[in-house]
């Protein structure tokens, strides 16, 4: 019989719930016994750099506050998400936390949830729900504002020249709000300068072999750096792993990236931050994966019954080629 990876992750999921429930561990001070709050985790996957980081901050912040923490990986997928959310219903989990892969469908499983009692968080990526009231609050980056300062970058860069400037962006994962805020918010600040224009958007998921792909692809109609004979000036890119994953492409077809090309990536992962310093990369977006320690406080104080704020933000900056290099210290990741 055929046994779908999903049903594998599903049954990996239950069983390591069953452990973690079964042998909850209880800690002995001098007074009493505290049970430890267990979270189910549902985390998107392992499609970046960033997502990794993120995926490791919660590990261990969680193991600093002494929380179990019952980690899910979705393999990109909603469904399998939608199956952890429900497996850490059935096992009645203290507090639910999950990265939405996408911004909607969630609405029939948070109900669940709330039935059941569980306090939801909504990390990282934001979710598009008719009833507010399924999940805690939200923690995590302004996706927006991230596609607002890369289009202030590029007016900066560009205050002194009147020609057109045509740019190609590579989106993230369409649907989700890291790609959508970042879409929006460029544009916003974009369609209002009659110099620039988007020549063509595509997505590229957030990984790096796609971001490796569209640029291979557009190289091979006449090794020129151009669509429908217009030229490239600036690739605005949603995320480092696309970004690093083109880099190589345009050096092999000996096009100067931060010179012939201007390129805006977000995340500020140390290999980005590397470029950046290279002058391959003119301008890198930080998006803060670090969100351990505050979702840690936030999973207390939902737990505790305590009402936390809908939107919570995180510290985030933005790099460029006017910032004195040497002195540029990104998370480490
Ligand atoms: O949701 C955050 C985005 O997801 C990051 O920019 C990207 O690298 C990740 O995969």
């Amino acid at each position: 019989m055929k046994i779908k990876a999903s049903c594998i992750l599903c049954l990996i999921v239950l069983a390591g719930l069953f452990v973690f429930c079964g042998c909850k561990k209880r800690i002995q001070t001098e007074e009493k016994e505290i049970t430890p709050i267990i979270v189910g985790f549902s985390q998107i996957g392992s499609e970046s750099a960033w997502r990794t980081c993120n995926t490791q901050s919660m590990k261990e912040a969680a193991a600093v506050e002494d929380i179990q923490l019952v980690y899910a990986n979705a393999e990109q997928k909603q469904e399998n998400q939608i199956k952890a959310i429900r497996s850490f219903i059935v096992y009645q989990v203290d507090v639910i936390v999950f990265v939405p892969i996408v911004q909607d469908g969630w609405d029939n499983v948070l109900r669940e949830a709330k039935e059941a009692g569980i306090p939801v968080l909504v990390i990282d990526r934001s979710i598009r729900t008719s009833d507010e009231s399924l999940y805690a609050g939200y923690l995590g980056s302004d996706h927006t504002e991230e596609g607002r300062k890369a289009a202030r970058f590029l007016q900066r860069k560009f205050s002194r020249v009147q020609r057109p400037l045509n740019i190609l962006e590579i989106r993230g994962t369409d649907g989700s709000s890291a790609a959508d805020g970042r879409y929006e918010g460029f544009r916003e600040i974009i369609n209002k300068d009659s110099r620039f224009k988007i020549i063509h958007s595509e997505s590229g998921d957030f990984l790096r072999s796609r971001g490796k792909e569209i640029v291979e692809r557009i190289l091979s109609v006449n090794g020129k750096l151009q669509i429908d004979g217009q030229p490239i000036d600036i690739i605005f890119s949603h995320n480092d792993s696309m970004t690093l994953g083109f880099l190589d492409v345009l050096e092999e077809h000996r096009i100067r990236s931060g010179k012939d090309v201007t390129i805006v990536s977000v995340d500020a992962e140390q290999e980005a931050i590397n470029a950046l310093k290279e002058k391959k990369i003119n301008c890198v977006v930080e998006c803060n994966p670090k969100l351990g320690p505050q979702t840690m406080n936030l999973v207390k104080t939902v737990y505790n019954k305590y009402e936390i704020p809908r939107v919570t933000s995180v510290d985030e900056t933005v790099f460029t080629e006017y910032d004195n290099l040497s002195a540029i210290t990104p998370r480490g990741y």
